[in-house]
């Protein structure tokens, strides 16, 4: 990791989505320094990058079959996703489905449509480094690289220009690999 010229560096086999590992990454650690003076303690930082850290680092074992695949990094576009439901889902029964109850499906909104993120509950399930978009419209927080609680909410109208792009190429990427459950109704 401390030689950015490795050949074996994580992020060489970056393809299809280099732009969004980059902004997370670019500002994970503004968001890792801008939480050390929140209200988090130490150890729950500690505990977030742990897991984010982890997940980075799972993801190295496949990386010489991924490069020679030459397949990205990310997990790959899913081939069997179901046609996308309607079906209206309240802010309150979505949040029970953030991974919580292992009996369960995980759900992550995004601009109110509902993705099952059930696949990738090593990511999103409970004390996972992602489980802060589960159970809720995590908009503004994805638009923002952000893994804070207080921004994984849905109203993301004051994401700048280069936000929405980051938002909207999360809502391109979970439309590749999630199926959608169901919208956001009030
Ligand atoms: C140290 C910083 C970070 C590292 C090393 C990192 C690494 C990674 C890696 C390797 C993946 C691909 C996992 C896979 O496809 O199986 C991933 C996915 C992802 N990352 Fe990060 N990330 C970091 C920070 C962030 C931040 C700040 C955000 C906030 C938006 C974020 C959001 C996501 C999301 C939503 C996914 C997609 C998970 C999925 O559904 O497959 N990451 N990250």
């Amino acid at each position: 990791m401390s030689n950015s010229s490795n050949s074996g560096s994580w992020y060489e086999t970056l393809t299809s989505t280099p732009i969004l590992i980059a902004t997370a990454v670019g500002v994970s650690f503004a968001a890792i320094f801008a939480v050390s003076s929140s209200n988090k303690t130490s150890e729950q930082i500690k505990t977030q990058v742990k897991e984010v850290t982890n997940v980075a680092s799972s993801n190295t074992d496949a990386r010489g079959k991924a490069a020679q695949a030459g397949a990205s990094i990310m997990s790959a576009p899913s081939t069997d996703l179901a046609p996308p439901k309607d079906d209206p889902i309240s802010a309150s029964s979505l949040s029970q489905y953030d991974g919580s109850d292992p009996s369960k499906p995980i759900y992550v909104a995004i601009k109110g449509r509902v993705f099952d993120v059930t696949p990738k509950a090593e990511m999103y399930g409970k004390g996972k480094g992602y489980n802060i978009f589960a159970g809720r419209d995590a908009s503004k927080g994805l638009g923002m690289s952000s893994l804070n609680l207080e921004d994984a909410i849905s109203d993301y109208s004051s994401l700048n220009e280069t936000q929405m792009n980051t938002l909207n190429q999360w809502e391109s990427f979970f439309e590749k690999r999630y199926n959608i459950v169901g919208k956001v109704v009030p």
